[in-house]
This record gives structure tokens, C-alpha cells and sequence, in this order.
């Protein structure tokens, strides 16, 4: 077992719901501790920089839109195989996918609208929490 953290998004589509606290409880619930935690508005230079991996990809611009339509609560998630851990929760990318009981299976409207986004792996985890944080504003 190993100590991790991980980058957490919750994006416009939730924070439009005000869902933001059912969904940290269920992060919370998962043995996940917020370390840190901002609720900001992306510009577009922002999400394309930070979704610049898909950048190709034929859903590109409307992903940018979406990350731009309204806040998202941008946040570190810590513990015991965070990055795996907090995939379990979120659930499957697209909704019609994910398991009962998952963040996305009980809140995401569609495979863009899907209320969270989380790190893939330990170093895109550290690209991500480096892009929003500094090491002052992380308090385990
Ligand atoms: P996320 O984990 O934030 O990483 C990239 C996002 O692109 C993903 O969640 C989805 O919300 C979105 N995405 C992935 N595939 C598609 C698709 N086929 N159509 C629209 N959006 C997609």
C-alpha cells in the first residue's frame, strides 16, 4: 500500500447542481482526505492546457466549453492508493458505464457532463497537482 495523492476536479455540471458536498462526502466516505481545495472558473487557456492530451481528439472544444461553462472545485485527494481509489468512486467515464453507487452513475447527465475528473496515474497525478497548487496551499 502506498500513500498517494491525486487530482480531483469537480466540474460545472455539479457545482451548477450544488452537489459539491455529496460529492466530498462520498470521497470521504471512499478514505479519501482533501488536502487541498479551490473553487475556481477556468479560462479557456486553462482547460486547454490542462486537457492538452486530448487535444486531437473530435470532442476537444466542447470539453473546453464545458470546463469553462461555470466553477469547478479543483482539489488534492490523499490516502492509500488514492489515484486507484478515487477512480472506484468516481465510477466509469461514461455514466451508462459505471458501476451502481459510483459519483458518475448516481450524478454525471453524460460522458461530458460527468461531474468529476480524476487523475489516470501517479505521474499525471504530480503534473496535475503541480498545475493548480503550490506546496503551501496543500494541508494534510
Ligand atoms: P475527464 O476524466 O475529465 O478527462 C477527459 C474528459 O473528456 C472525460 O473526463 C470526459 O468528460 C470527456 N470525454 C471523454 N470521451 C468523450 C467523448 N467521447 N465525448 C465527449 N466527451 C468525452
Amino acid at each position: 500500500m502506498a500513500l498517494e495523492r491525486t487530482l480531483s476536479i469537480i466540474k460545472p455540471d455539479a457545482t451548477r447542481r450544488n452537489i459539491t458536498g455529496v460529492i466530498n462526502t462520498k470521497l470521504e466516505e471512499a478514505g479519501l482526505r482533501i488536502v487541498a481545495q479551490k473553487r475556481i472558473r477556468m479560462s479557456r487557456q486553462m482547460a486547454e492546457t490542462f486537457y492538452d492530451v486530448h487535444r486531437e481528439r473530435p470532442f476537444f472544444n466542447n470539453l473546453v466549453a464545458f470546463m469553462t461553462s461555470g466553477a469547478v472545485v479543483v482539489q488534492i485527494l490523499e490516502g492509500e492508493n488514492a489515484i486507484t481509489r478515487n477512480r472506484e468512486v468516481m465510477g466509469a467515464t461514461n455514466p451508462e458505464n459505471a458501476d451502481e453507487g459510483t459519483i458518475r452513475k448516481l450524478y454525471a447527465e453524460s460522458i461530458e457532463s460527468n461531474s468529476v475528473h480524476g487523475s489516470d496515474a501517479l505521474d499525471t497525478a504530480a503534473t496535475e497537482i503541480a498545475y493548480f497548487f503550490s506546496d503551501a496551499e496543500i494541508h494534510a
